[in-house]
């Protein structure tokens, strides 16, 4: 597996889905990010979609695993090249949205994510259809952060 920055038009469609299912928020987000990738024999198998929304400021607006590569510890990879690759382009935080529960949540916790603050309601007022997992509507966001400066690789 070879992890790498693609051009954002490189970025599969419905990898870019399978985190946010809303394609009209993924238009507002996608041009002028940066998209890093884990490529396989030449396959797009996982992305990262990052962006700067301030001075030194970035927010990972999208990160996926193709459904038969996960739990391989690809998207870990991934993320680890994500917050390397941005450091080296003068990022000094990094910052996302998430839903308030759900393994995705411990999936940042574990790489030292902590959260900000909480968006209520935010999941219904910004998508059309209800996401459920496992059986619970997601109706607020958690914003999450990490400091990248004096962060141990
Ligand atoms: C979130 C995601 C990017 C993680 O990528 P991944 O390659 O599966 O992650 P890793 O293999 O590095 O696994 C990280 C941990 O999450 C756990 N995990 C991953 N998928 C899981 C699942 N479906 N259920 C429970 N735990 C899961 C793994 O067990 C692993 O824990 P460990 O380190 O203690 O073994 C990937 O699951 C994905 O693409 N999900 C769908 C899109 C999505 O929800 N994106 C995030 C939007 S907020």
């Amino acid at each position: 597996m070879k992890y790498t920055q693609i051009p954002v038009s490189d970025a599969p469609l419905y990898l870019l889905l399978e985190a946010d299912p809303s394609k009209k928020k993924i238009d507002t987000y996608l041009p002028g990010s940066w998209c890093f990738a884990a490529i396989d024999a030449g396959v797009v198998e996982a992305i990262c979609v990052a962006k700067e929304i301030d001075t030194a400021i970035a927010e990972i607006f999208n990160i996926s695993v193709s459904p038969k590569m996960r739990q391989q510890g690809i998207g870990s990879k991934l993320l680890k090249f994500t917050l390397s690759e941005i450091t080296t382009k003068g990022v000094h935080k990094i910052e996302l949205g998430t839903g308030t529960f759900g393994y995705q949540l411990a999936f940042y916790q574990r790489h030292g994510f902590r959260v900000d603050s909480v968006i209520k309601d935010y999941f219904l007022h910004n998508y059309d259809q209800a996401i459920i997992e496992n059986g619970v509507q997601h109706k607020d966001m958690l914003r999450l952060s990490l400091d990248l400066t004096n962060r141990q690789q």
